[in-house]
């Protein structure tokens, strides 16, 4: 049997992006306008079906396993997911995207259980529009549980922006003065098209080229990629302490680096974010004694993984928003 996750483009999949919830408590415009509708009580994944799902994928040589959702932090038992993935062998970096909600009083018990990155989403720096963005006036306090996470032994604390025309596109030099003396990646995400999102997409989507520019004119350069690593690119200036990320899903060749899979809340296997399908694995999930179908059945369904996405062509798959699959 074949032992590693390698598709027919020949790239490897070290790493697996798993939604623990479709929930989330934030009303983001260019995701969740209108909250999130509860239409009935999803069944989740336990622990259990977690702890057989990471084993499989750690046997096939996934090291990082991110936490995504919705807003994973709605999850209960979320500190045992962290301390259960934490001991998988084989499993080198929890790393976890949250909206930052109560992340000051709660980040240092993710700590001690296992989490080793932290990703958390800041639109904007201005507090009034960050409330009507997302719904909660809860900018500062975010910002104080990044200052405390930057005092725990995380390997990287990340922001997340997607970034939006007039919005945050023109004020790239507050994000740089947040960067001077601390140790953060700001990372801007291109706005993607979704299923339920084009009108919003029309009018606030604007190329990352425009960051690029940016900060090739300050002084910013182009790190060279780590062996592995996904499509981000990463800009260091020597002056700071902190790096910029940019992530343009919409750039040639983007998914020639594509080094992810997700699963979802509820067991289903995607291959890619705009994919037309999952595939439900769930069925596998429930026995140690399924490991080697599990991990066999991963390895098959990986060979229906497309070479790339179709967005260009306003194709969005079946993703409605990112909560559904997990951005
Ligand atoms: N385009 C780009 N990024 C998005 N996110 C959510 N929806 C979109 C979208 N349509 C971001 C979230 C979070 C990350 C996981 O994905 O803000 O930072």
């Amino acid at each position: 049997m074949n032992n590693q996750l390698i598709d027919s483009q020949g790239r490897h999949f070290p790493y697996l992006r798993l939604s623990i919830t479709d929930m989330c408590n934030y009303s983001c415009q260019y995701c969740l306008p209108d909250g999130y509708q509860c239409d009935t009580r999803k069944d989740y994944l336990s622990i259990t079906e977690i702890h057989h799902l990471i084993t499989a994928f750690a046997a096939l040589g996934t090291w990082k396993i991110r936490l995504t959702g919705g807003e994973p932090t709605l999850r209960r038992d979320l500190t045992d997911i962290i301390k259960t993935i934490k001991s998988i062998p084989g499993i080198r970096q929890i790393a976890m995207t949250t909206n930052g909600y109560k992340l000051k009083q709660r980040v240092s018990g993710w700590v001690d259980a296992g989490l080793t990155h932290l990703n958390a989403s800041v639109d904007t720096l201005d507090p009034r529009l960050f409330n009507s963005l997302t719904g909660h006036d809860r900018l500062t306090e975010i910002l104080e549980g990044i200052d405390h996470a930057l005092t725990l032994p995380l390997k990287k604390i990340k922001l997340n922006a997607v970034l939006l025309k007039k919005v945050n596109s023109h004020l790239f030099r507050e994000y740089a003065r947040l960067l001077k003396n601390k140790k953060l990646s700001m990372r801007f995400i291109e706005l993607m098209q979704t299923g339920d999102n084009y009108e919003y997409f029309k009018k606030y989507h604007v190329s990352a080229q425009v960051l690029k520019n940016f900060l090739l004119s300050e002084g910013w350069s182009e790190k060279l990629k780590d062996i592995g690593s996904g499509p981000a690119l990463e800009y260091i200036h020597p002056e700071y302490e902190g790096s910029f990320g940019v992530i343009s899903p919409y750039s040639k060749d983007f998914c020639k680096s594509c080094n992810r899979l997700r699963v979802s809340s509820t067991g289903d296997f995607h291959l890619c974010l705009f994919g037309e399908q999952g595939y439900s694995i769930r069925h596998l999930l429930q026995h140690s004694s399924q490991q080697e179908e599990l991990q066999s059945r991963l390895c098959q369904l990986l060979n229906k993984k497309n070479d790339k996405h179709f967005l260009h062509d306003g194709n969005t798959g079946i993703t409605p928003h990112l909560a559904s699959v997990g951005g």
